[in-house]
């Protein structure tokens, strides 16, 4: 029998429409995007960020009893104990919060009397562990890097509030910066299979732990063309500085074939929906804080881009002033987005142990061949 070649016409860079698996936790239709049937604008004007994670893991919005129980079952997760912020503070602090974050997580095992245990119940407790987590470990690291005691988080208090609370130092947050952070770490839950989740999924299909795999995530997460762009858009606009400069550095940007960053997606071609939410909490919150040429600044880009290229906002561009408004360190923006993305990561994993088979891709050969080795020093 002929041997079939698996290559002709299988190659396709970035996997650009290549579908890996079946997935239940989220979906993309058109400019929709929906987690577990449910689309994102319903969720972020109405739910919580606990609600949501709950509905990432169970398929189901949780009842009264369940929300509650399960919001405290986090809450009460929420804090670091006193040896383990003893040895995150031997972790150098003059390093990227994206890369102490992954060391910290990574760290996190070794305290976690689960840490070998792939069941599904040890991975939900590790999930909850994780997720609680998150936040407070990026604002340890702000307090850590600044010589500070980490504040303790409440757990009568909602994640989104601690957040607040906890990089303001310990002062009671504004009520409407808690529910800009809520909605946003809502927005930010899960995405289907982005580089983040994905790098989820490849680490979870060895069979490797849950650590293991939010540890890859984290490094996904970081890099300037996934998460990390939030952070790099007001790095642009303060390097832009003023309106008059804006159009000007997109042609730039566009003739040097350099990206400019929170623009594109490699699915959503008529907007991302996360952006059109961020863009209205952009206008208000940058008006709020008296850096409204910040907000105007990035709708000049986000039109010369559609202008120049057709391309629109994705996530990261609009949410980036938004964070920038309420005060958050430039750096932290990306480790926000993982306190969030967290959960749609774990329920990413819960799927793929479920239902799993290693990912094992083939590459296809564009090296030399048939080469003889020779002594060094006769080459
Ligand atoms: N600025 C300038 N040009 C862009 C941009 C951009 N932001 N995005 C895409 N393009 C151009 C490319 O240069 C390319 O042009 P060409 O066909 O003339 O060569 C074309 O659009 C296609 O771009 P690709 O990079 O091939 O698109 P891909 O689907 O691989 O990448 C990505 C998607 C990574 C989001 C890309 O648009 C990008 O780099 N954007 C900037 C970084 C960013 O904002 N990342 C966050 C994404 S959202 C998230 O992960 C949370």
């Amino acid at each position: 029998m002929a041997e079939v070649n698996i290559y002709e016409g299988a190659l396709d860079k970035g996997l650009e429409g290549v579908v890996a698996c079946t997935t239940k936790v989220s979906f993309i239709v058109g400019d929709s995007l929906n987690f577990r049937g449910y689309t994102i604008d319903d969720l972020a004007a109405n739910s919580t960020f606990e609600e949501v994670t709950y509905l990432l893991w169970n398929d189901k919005l949780p009842n009264a009893q369940e929300l509650a129980a399960f919001s405290t079952q986090l809450r009460n997760e929420m804090a670091l104990s006193p040896d383990f912020i003893k040895v995150l503070k031997a972790i150098p602090t003059n390093v990227h919060p994206m890369g102490w974050l992954r060391t910290a997580v990574s760290l996190m095992a070794h305290w976690d009397s689960d840490a070998n245990d792939n069941g599904a119940e040890a991975n939900l407790r590790k999930s909850v562990r994780l997720t609680a987590k998150m936040g407070t470990l990026l604002c340890a690291f702000d307090a850590i890097r600044k010589g500070k005691e980490p504040v303790a988080p409440k757990a009568d208090k909602s994640m989104a509030w601690n957040m607040m609370y906890m990089l303001g130092g310990g002062a009671e947050p504004k009520a409407e910066h808690v529910k800009v952070m809520d909605t946003c770490l809502i927005l930010h839950a899960d995405h289907e299979l982005n580089c983040s989740a994905f790098a989820t999924r490849v680490t979870a299909s060895s069979l490797s732990d849950l650590h293991s795999a939010i540890v890859s995530a984290i490094g996904a997460l970081k890099g300037p063309l996934h998460g990390g762009a939030n952070e790099q858009v007001i790095l642009m606009l303060q390097k832009i500085g003023t309106m008059e400069k804006a159009q000007q550095f997109v042609k730039d940007a566009l003739a040097a074939k350099e990206k400019v960053m929170g623009i594109g997606h490699r699915v959503y071609k008529n907007g991302d929906p996360r952006a059109r939410i961020l863009r209205g909490m952009s206008d208000k919150l940058t008006k709020d804080a008296g850096i409204h040429h910040m907000y105007e600044m990035s709708t000049l880009i986000d039109d010369t881009m559609f202008n120049e290229k057709g391309l629109m906002p994705n996530v990261d561009f609009y949410s980036a002033t938004v964070y920038f408004s309420m005060g958050i360190p430039t750096d932290l923006f990306t480790p926000i987005f993982a306190a969030s993305r967290i959960s749609g990561w774990c329920a990413h994993a819960f799927e793929q142990y479920a239902n799993n088979r290693i990912y094992r891709p083939r590459g296809k050969w564009a090296g030399k061949e048939g080469l003889k080795w020779t002594p060094a020093n006769q080459r």
